[in-house]
C-alpha cells in the first residue's frame, strides 16, 4: 500500500534543485541557527507552553497587545483549527478555486461543506490567469456561510485581492462571517500590484483572522512556527484548542531571532523577487503561458499532461510540483530558487519545454 498526502507531494529528498514546495532557497537566518542550536542544548526541558517570549516578540513586531496573537505548529495547523473552531458540521467554507488545498482538507476535517468561488482562466501568453473579483465571492454567500479563506496572494496560482477589494470584501461580509486571510506570501507581494496587508489596511472586522508563517521569507519551514492575529475574543479560544506544548523550544527561539534578522528577510526577498523576474523573462522568451504572481513560485501553463514534464526536470535533479490535489492536470508550479537554481532551472527549460504544445 503506498501513502499519499495531496498537501504534500514532493520530489524525492536529496533532490539536487528543490524547486517544489514554495521554501525559501536561502536558508534561514545565521542568528535564527544560532539560536536554534543554543536551545537545543536545552532539549530536555518542555517548552514555554504558552510561548511568551515569542508571542511578545511577535505582538511588538505587529503593534497589537499579547492577547491578539496566538502561535501554531505552522499555519496550516492553526488554520486547521480556525476552521473546526468556527464551522459547525453542514456549514459553508468558502474560498476561491485552486486555493491553498489545507482550507479544503479543514473543511473536511470540520465537517463542513466546500464551497469554491470561480476565478479567471489559465494564463495565456500575454496575461496572467485565475484572477479573482470580490463579486463573485460575495455572490457566492449564503446564511450557511460560516468561514471564508483568502490565500492572499494565493498557493498555487499566485493571484491576489488589492488592498481595494480587500477592503471591498472585509466591509461586505457578514458580522457573524469568520474570514481568514492567510499572508503566507506577504513578503514578497508589498508594494506591488496594489497588494497591501490586514494591518496596512487597518481593516475592521469582529471575525477577521489573519494567518503568518515563519516557512517562507523567515525560512523555517522545518521548525513549523505560524501564527495568527485578530480580535482578543477570537484568539483565546482559538488558542485553547491547541495541543500543550506545540511548538518546540527550538522552534520558538529561532522564530523570535528570525523576526529580528531584518537585513537577511531583506536579502531572501530581494533575492526572492529578482529571481522570480528573471524566471519568468526565461519563460516569456520560451513562449510558455505563465502566471508570474506575488509569491515566491510561477504557475506555468503546458496545454499537456504535467506528468511527463516533472520526471522530465527530475532526471536532472530538478524538483518542480505537479498540481493534480488542485485539478490542474496541465500545469506546473515552480518555486525561485537561488541565482544558480534559476540557471540551472532556465537551462533545463530550454530542451524540456521546447515541444510543449501551450508555446505561443
Ligand atoms: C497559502 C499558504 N498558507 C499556509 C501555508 C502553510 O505554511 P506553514 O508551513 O506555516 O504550515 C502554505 C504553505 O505552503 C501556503 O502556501
Amino acid at each position: 500500500m503506498s501513502l499519499e498526502s495531496s498537501a504534500a507531494v514532493g520530489p524525492p529528498p536529496g533532490m539536487a534543485v528543490r524547486l517544489s514546495s514554495n521554501e525559501s532557497p536561502f536558508g534561514p537566518s545565521p542568528a535564527a541557527v544560532a539560536a536554534a542550536s543554543e536551545a537545543l542544548t536545552m532539549a530536555h526541558l518542555y517548552p514555554d507552553d504558552q510561548q511568551v517570549a515569542l508571542r511578545q516578540a511577535i505582538a511588538a513586531h505587529e503593534d497589537l497587545p499579547l492577547d491578539q496573537v496566538a502561535v501554531g505548529n505552522g499555519s496550516a495547523a492553526l488554520l486547521m483549527d480556525a476552521v473546526a473552531h468556527t464551522a459547525e458540521p453542514g456549514d459553508e467554507v468558502l474560498a476561491y478555486e485552486r486555493a491553498f488545498i489545507v482550507y479544503r482538507l479543514a473543511a473536511r476535517n470540520a465537517g463542513g461543506h466546500y464551497v469554491e468561488v470561480a476565478t479567471d482562466g489559465p494564463a495565456t501568453g500575454t496575461t496572467d490567469g485565475y484572477g479573482r473579483t470580490v463579486e463573485r465571492l460575495l455572490a457566492a454567500v449564503t446564511d450557511r456561510t460560516r468561514v471564508v479563506c483568502l490565500d492572499n496572494p494565493g498557493n498555487p496560482t499566485g493571484a491576489h485581492l488589492s488592498g481595494d477589494e480587500l477592503v471591498e470584501l472585509v466591509a461586505a461580509l457578514p458580522e457573524d462571517v469568520t474570514i481568514i486571510v492567510d499572508e503566507a506570501y506577504h513578503h514578497f507581494a508589498v508594494g506591488q500590484l496594489g497588494y497591501a496587508t490586514v494591518a496596512e489596511l487597518g481593516l475592521d472586522h469582529p471575525r477577521l483572522l489573519t494567518m503568518r508563517t515563519f516557512s517562507k521569507a523567515y525560512a523555517l519551514a522545518g521548525l513549523r512556527i505560524g501564527y495568527v492575529t485578530g480580535p482578543a475574543d477570537l484568539i483565546g479560544p482559538l488558542d485553547a484548542r491547541r495541543p500543550r506544548f506545540n511548538t518546540t523550544a527550538t522552534g520558538q527561539a529561532a522564530a523570535i531571532a528570525a523576526l529580528g534578522d531584518e537585513e537577511h528577510l531583506e536579502r531572501t526577498v530581494t533575492g526572492t523577487l529578482e529571481g522570480r523576474a528573471r524566471m519568468a523573462s526565461g519563460l516569456r522568451e520560451l513562449g510558455i503561458p505563465l502566471t508570474d504572481g506575488l509569491g515566491n513560485f510561477l504557475t506555468l501553463e503546458l496545454g499537456t499532461d504535467a506528468g511527463p514534464v516533472v520526471a522530465a526536470y527530475g532526471e536532472q535533479g530538478i524538483g518542480v510540483r505537479s498540481l493534480p490535489p488542485y485539478g490542474m492536470l496541465e500545469q506546473i508550479r515552480v518555486t525561485v530558487g537561488t541565482p544558480e537554481e534559476v540557471d540551472a532551472f532556465l537551462a533545463a527549460s530550454q530542451e524540456i519545454l521546447a515541444g510543449v504544445p501551450a508555446r505561443a
